[in-house]
């Protein structure tokens, strides 16, 4: 079992995840699109990664890098001119670790008409002064939507750490 280096006490106060929530928006331009004219999906994620890395770092209050992209769905295609608005928020909390989930959702401008476009979630680990993981401050659940999803991101969480030691050991060397 690794030290980790004590962070401070009074970062480690628990943490609303409405502390950290972050809401970003932005407009789908011709230099963000693909040959279709939809959004290229590397500026989507690029979007998703800053917005969930934000998050994570508000609840933090440390440096926080991307550990792993846990999940990323594309449930609909997003358009030149669309509106983009991308909503992260904590889910759960390890010792180190976060999860942060982020939806996109877009509008366009003309109809008004809004879609659900994205799901994802992502692990961030919080990082000290020599860039070693330390502890992030517990999450505090208040709703029981938040309870719920907390509970869901725990098992999930525990099945992809799983997965990963079993690829470690199964990789041809
Ligand atoms: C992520 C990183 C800091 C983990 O460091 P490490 O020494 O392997 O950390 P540990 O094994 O002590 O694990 C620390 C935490 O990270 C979690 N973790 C490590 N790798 C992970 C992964 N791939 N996915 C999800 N969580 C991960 C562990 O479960 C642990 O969580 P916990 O403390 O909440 O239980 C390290 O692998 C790293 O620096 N990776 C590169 C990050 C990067 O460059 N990102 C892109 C730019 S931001």
């Amino acid at each position: 079992m690794k030290k980790l280096k004590k962070n401070s006490a009074e970062n480690l106060q628990p943490r609303s995840a409405s502390e950290s929530n972050v809401e970003m928006n932005d407009i789908v331009l011709p230099s963000h699109a693909n040959a279709l004219g939809t959004i290229f999906g590397g500026v989507l994620m690029s979007w998703i990664d800053i917005a969930a890395a934000i998050c994570a770092q508000r609840h933090s209050r440390r440096i926080a890098v991307t550990a792993s992209v846990d999940a990323l769905n594309f449930l609909a295609p997003i358009m030149i001119g669309d509106m983009v608005t991308l909503l992260a928020r904590v889910v759960h909390t390890g010792k180190t670790s976060m999860t942060i989930a982020v939806n996109v959702t877009t509008q366009n401008p003309l109809t008004g008409v809004k879609k659900e476009c994205v799901t994802a979630y992502l692990s961030f680990v919080a990082l000290d002064s020599a860039k070693k993981p330390t502890e992030v401050p517990p999450l505090i659940l208040k709703t029981k939507l938040e309870k719920a999803n907390y509970a869901w991101a725990a098992r999930r969480r525990e099945t992809l750490l799983k997965q990963m030691k079993q690829q470690k050991r199964s990789k041809p060397s």
